[in-house]
């Protein structure tokens, strides 16, 4: 987590399911049970890493209960694993727990919603980099977008935890309030209160909700909230550090907004991926090479999926 610690050991395991709760109409919540190699490795994993599912032998859920959108591509054969990052990780005696927070988005996270206690799925990882604590940092500023808000509550239980001094303030924005992946309905006095999510609350952390229709909290993009709230706060940009998560057009503007006010940023990645350990090349981010014009592609898989938003050069 801090710059000098050391990754946890990559392996292939079979983690138990221990809950696959619905908490939206498209979101889940799916715990994971390590034992054994498996849960020492998982043990150790920093928030941003993420993991490879195999989730090919899972049955489909049944043709009425399946989006309409989605009825053309269910029944796609699932011949790649699927890369997910975590929303909270436990250690539990010799057990690991891990969960993951995940849309229904296509044949792979269709077949994740039959999955239930009992049933095993084989997992790569834990894979990537992770978040980094820069030394000398006071504030931590979390912006997530949809399902970016998984990684960036890892993040900030780890940040609250081993980092006591420094203060961690989370932005979560959706197209909506349904589109927002919590398991709460927000309460209006904790949102006057800036507390607006349990889910952050919990850890201690302050939290602001942008909705793009106004329907909760901050009406427009996450990002304008975020800007408005720098323009008030006096967080000085050399002790304050940016963690995003979510589309790449949200992390377009985060990095601006970082670059203008000269804040260390960090940037959650996603690409489609197929192998997910630097083997097939299909998830290369374009990076600027530092002192110079020109650019290289680095792995979202092995060097990413978190970088330094100053070296991303964003496609959208
Ligand atoms: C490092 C990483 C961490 C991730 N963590 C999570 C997580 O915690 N929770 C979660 O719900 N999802 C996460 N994802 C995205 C998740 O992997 C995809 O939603 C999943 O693979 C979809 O599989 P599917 O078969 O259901 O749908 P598919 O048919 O594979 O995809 C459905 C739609 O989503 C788009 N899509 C799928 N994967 C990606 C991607 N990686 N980048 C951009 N567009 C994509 C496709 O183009 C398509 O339009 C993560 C992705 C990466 C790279
Ligand atoms: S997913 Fe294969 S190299 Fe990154």
């Amino acid at each position: 987590m801090s710059e000098k610690s050391s990754t946890a050991k990559r392996g292939a395991y079979l983690a138990a399911i221990c809950a696959n709760k619905q908490i939206g109409e498209r979101f889940y919540r799916l715990g994971l049970e390590f034992s054994g190699a498996g849960a020492e490795a998982f043990a150790k994993v920093q928030a941003g890493q993420f993991a490879q599912l195999d989730v090919s032998g899972a049955a489909l859920p049944p043709a009425e209960t399946i989006p309409e959108e989605l009825a053309d591509v269910a029944g796609r054969k699932v011949l790649l694993r699927r890369p997910f990052s975590f929303v909270d990780v436990t250690t539990k005696d010799d057990r690991t727990l891990v969960d993951i927070l995940y849309c229904v988005v296509g044949p792979a996270t269709l077949r994740m919603t039959t999955l239930a206690a009992g049933d095993s799925v084989s997992i790569i990882g834990p894979l990537g980099n992770g978040f980094r604590v820069p030394e000398g940092k006071k504030t931590a500023l979390l912006v997530a977008g949809g399902m970016g808000a998984g990684p960036l509550q890892h993040l900030a239980k780890i940040l609250t935890a081993d980092f006591p001094g420094i203060e961690v303030i989370a932005f979560a924005g959706a197209k909506t309030a349904e589109e927002l992946p919590f398991e709460r309905q927000l309460d209006k006095i904790a949102q006057q209160l800036e507390f607006s999510l349990p889910e952050f609350a919990k850890y201690g952390v302050q939290s602001l909700v942008a909705t793009d229709d106004g329907s909760a909290g901050f009406a427009g993009p996450v990002t304008d909230c975020f800007s408005e709230w720098l323009g008030k706060s006096d967080s000085a940009g050399e002790s304050t550090v940016i963690y995003s998560c979510g589309p790449e057009q949200m992390l377009t503007r985060v990095a601006e907004i970082a670059k203008a006010r000269n804040i260390d940023c960090q940037v959650s990645m996603e690409r489609r991926m197929a192998c997910g350990i630097g083997i097939c090349q299909s998830c290369a981010v374009e990076c600027r090479v530092a002192e110079s014009n020109e650019t290289i592609y680095k792995l979202c898989c092995e060097d990413g999926p978190v970088f330094d938003s100053k070296e991303v050069v964003f496609s959208s």
